[in-house]
Parts: C-alpha cells; sequence; structure tokens
C-alpha cells in the first residue's frame, strides 16, 4: 500500500478505486447495459448477494496489539504449490462484455501477481492462448480450469485432456449451474451474452466440441435443402455471397449459428450426480475441487468421494435467490472438512478485511469474482491486477494490525460474532 500512498502525494492517485463501492459505481458508468446486466446481475430478487455481504457483517475483528508484527507472511499452500497470498481469480464467462481479450488481460494480471487464475468453461479465449501469455508473464504462473459438466462425456474429457497440457494445477467441477438461474436483470433487457456467440471460444477451440458442430452443420443442411425454405434461401444467399470458393465450402456458412445452439444445448447437466464425481477421478489425475458446495452433507460426501478441496459458493448469488450467504455456509462446513481437504469461498468477498475474516472461520483462500471484472472494465489488465493487488494489500494490513504474522495462524479467535 505504499506505492499506492505514494502515487497519491504524487497527484496521481490510483488506477482503479480502493473501496469497493467506488470500484463498482466507475465501472457501471463505463460498461454498456448488457454488460452491466449479466456481470453485475444476480438471480431473483438480490437477496443471497445480500445475504453474502450480511453474513460478512456478523463476524467482527478484534485486534490483539503488541505481538511484533513487523515481519509477515501471505504465503498460502495449494495442491503443492506455494502461493504469495490466499486469493485467486474466480472464473467468469463471457468477460468479452467487459473488456476484449478479457481472459487474456485477467490471465496477464493474475501472472503478474502470481495468483491463480481459474479459467472459465465459457470463456471467451481458448486456455493454451491464456497459458501462453501467463508464462510469457511469469514462466509456469499458476492456473486452474474450471469445467462445467457437458452432456457430451467426449467433450469433458476432451476439455480435461487440454487441461492437463496445459499445465493446470486443478480443476474445479462447478456443480452450481447444472442449469442457468433465475436473472431477471437478463430476462428483463431480453438477452443473454452467449446468444450472440459471444465468450464461446473456450468450446469453439475444442476438437470435440467442433466434431459435434460439424455433424450438425451436416445435419442442419441436409434438413433445409429439400424443402427449400426460407432458412435454406438465407443460407444459400449467404453461400453466394460470402464464399466465392464454392458450394461444398459453404457448408460451413451456418456454422457460427449451429456452434452457438450446440453451446446452448450441450454445456451442461442437469442430471449430474455424484456417481459421476466419483467416476471422475478416472478421468483426470488432475486434484479436483468442486465449487459451488453450500451444505455440510455435501462437504461430507465430497470428502468420501475422494475430491481434493471444495469451494464454498453461491456463484456470487446469481443460482438460487434465497440462498445461504457463502460466510455463512463456511462456518457450518468448515468444522466438519476439519482439514482433511482444501477448502475456498467466494461470493461477496469484496477486501483484505473479508479475506481475512474467511480464513479465520476455515477457509484456506478466498475468490474474487465481480471486483476484478470491474478493475478490467476500467483499465484493462493493470485495472484487474490492481484490484486484486489493493485486496491483498489489506489483507497484509489487517493481519499485522489484528496482531498476526502470518495467514496460516489466523483462527477463529481473531474473531467475534455480533448477533
Ligand atoms: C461467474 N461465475 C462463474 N462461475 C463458474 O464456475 N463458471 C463461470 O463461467 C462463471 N461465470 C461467471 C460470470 C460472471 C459475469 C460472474 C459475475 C460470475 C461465478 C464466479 O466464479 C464466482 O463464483 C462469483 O463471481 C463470486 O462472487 P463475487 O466475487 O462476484 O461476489
Amino acid at each position: 500500500q505504499n506505492e499506492i500512498y505514494t502515487e497519491g502525494i504524487h497527484g496521481r492517485g490510483p488506477r482503479v478505486p480502493t473501496d469497493h463501492a467506488e470500484l463498482e459505481r466507475r465501472a457501471r458508468r463505463v460498461m454498456s447495459k448488457r454488460a452491466w446486466a449479466y456481470i453485475a446481475g444476480g438471480a431473483g430478487e438480490g437477496s443471497t448477494m445480500a445475504s453474502n455481504r450480511a453474513a460478512l457483517d456478523r463476524w467482527a475483528i478484534v485486534p490483539r496489539v503488541l505481538r511484533d508484527v513487523s515481519s509477515r507472511s501471505l504465503e498460502t499452500e495449494l495442491f503443492g504449490r506455494t502461493l504469495p497470498a490466499p486469493v485467486l481469480f474466480s472464473p467468469v464467462g463471457a468477460g468479452a462484455l467487459a473488456a476484449r481479450d478479457a481472459d487474456m488481460h485477467i490471465g496477464h494480471a493474475a501472472a503478474e501477481l502470481g495468483v491463480p487464475y481459474i479459467f472459465s468453461n465459457q470463456g471467451c479465449a481458448p486456455m493454451e492462448q491464456v497459458a501462453a501469455e501467463m508464462d510469457r508473464v511469469r514462466p509456469g504462473a499458476p492456473r486452474w480450469f474450471q469445467l462445467y459438466w457437458s452432456t457430451d462425456d467426449d467433450l469433458v474429457d476432451s476439455l480435461l485432456g487440454r487441461a492437463e497440457r496445459m499445465r493446470a494445477d486443478a480443476v474445479a467441477v462447478t456443480l452450481d449451474t447444472t442449469m442457468l438461474g433465475w436473472r431477471p436483470q437478463d430476462l428483463n433487457i431480453g438477452s443473454l451474452p452467449f446468444a450472440r456467440g459471444e465468450g464461446i471460444d473456450q468450446y469453439t477451440s475444442d476438437r470435440r466440441f467442433r466434431e459435434i458442430v460439424a455433424e450438425r452443420v451436416k445435419a442442419a443442411v441436409a434438413a433445409e435443402r429439400p424443402e427449400i425454405s426460407l432458412g435454406a434461401i438465407k443460407t444459400l444467399v449467404s453461400i453466394a455471397r460470402n464464399s466465392p470458393g464454392g458450394l461444398l465450402k459453404n457448408l460451413t456458412a451456418p456454422e457460427p449459428r449451429v456452434a452457438v445452439q450446440t453451446f446452448l444445448d450441450i454445456y451442461s447437466r442437469p442430471s449430474l450426480n455424484w456417481d459421476d464425481i466419483a467416476g471422475l477421478r478416472e478421468r483426470t489425475s488432475l486434484p479436483i475441487v468442486l465449487k459451488g458446495v453450500l451444505h455440510p452433507d455435501d462437504a461430507r460426501q465430497a470428502i468420501d468421494v475422494g475430491v481434493d478441496g471444495i469451494i464454498v459458493s453461491n456463484h456470487g448469488g446469481r443460482q438460487v435467490d434465497g440462498a445461504i450467504g457463502s460466510i455463512d455456509a463456511l462456518v457450518a462446513i468448515a468444522p466438519v472438512v476439519d482439514g482433511r481437504i482444501k477448502v475456498l469461498v467466494d461470493s461477496g468477498i469484496h477486501t483484505g478485511a473479508d479475506v481475512f475474516k474467511a480464513l479465520a472461520l476455515g477457509a484456506d483462500a478466498a475468490c474474487i469474482g465481480r471486483p476484478h471484472m470491474y478493475g478490467l472494465a476500467l483499465a484493462g489488465a493493470d485495472g484487474a491486477r490492481d484490484v486484486v493487488a489493493n485486496i491483498i494489500a489489506e489483507l497484509d494490513l489487517t493481519l499485522g494490525l489484528s496482531g498476526h504474522t502470518s495467514v496460516t495462524d489466523v483462527t477463529r479467535e481473531a474473531l467475534q460474532q455480533i448477533s
């Protein structure tokens, strides 16, 4: 934070606001209505988003003094790797709404900080490209892959194989979005980002996904021609217009439309169950982390099926309206897990003090979603980096000022519950 103060003295000020409320206000001003609706929006009446903040506010930090906090460490171990801080970038799909090449910028930012970036399965850049950019900044920079379990098993295997080859540290399987939640902000505008095909390059860069699209394109063309339907005429017109190379080549003309439809049809599997997760061990060598766990019994079962970690999350309040705040869920889950597997948390974490509370309540690390997207919208890679760097700087201060020298020393003793 010394650098931030120094910038202030020179009259430049920080690149992005150093508090969440102003960050959000400023980001809203630069984002399109559609981007704001999708990124800032939550499910239903927004009550889960409110619960996330209320749950954090129910805990107060009770600082201790005179403990020599002159040297401090935020270092955290996750899956065999020592991280500079217990903080990760949450996976965020359709980032192109906020900025061009969003994933590349965020990868760059995460690599500069040396903290993991969890690549979204709905990322708008292929994971290999983002990994290469991260390696350029910091060779071997940590990255994870987030999987939405497709209805097509070969696609699941293809994505897992890619994640292994680009040297992901872990795969996070998101469990809370087997169907998209009720999101009034998007519904009222009548537009979901993916309907126009933004943000699906993670899929369109996949060999198995392209195979499925090619099969569907062939079927669509075959079905359209005999009837000479309006669709077929339109397709033929676009063929004539766009492809001087001849009719066969033009079999790919409907591809973008079919690709989007294919993506919407197959990206997630509502029938997903514990047997699938148990079988995942056979399909990947990567550490497996289940994202979206909120019930202690599910945490117990996660341990029983042999996964390596969980992310206590309600998807930033975007799925079930009226769901439990993620910190309230963490309080119930941490004692059940009792250190047997890694426990991460996200949803509503805005500040270093929030991360501190999460650690005190039993989390090994916290993930940051919307805040880094706001930084991205305001100032690209530098903005995304600064938002997370600010959170880490405040965590370091909170650690010291509350009388701790290491994040691993922070326990529930540091907090008092206020009813
Ligand atoms: C998300 N999230 C998400 N999660 C996931 O597993 N895969 C994804 O593709 C996405 N996409 C996504 C898009 C947008 C615009 C947002 C805001 C969120 C959820 C995300 O990983 C994380 O759980 C929440 O964002 C955490 O809450 P906060 O930090 O945004 O309050």
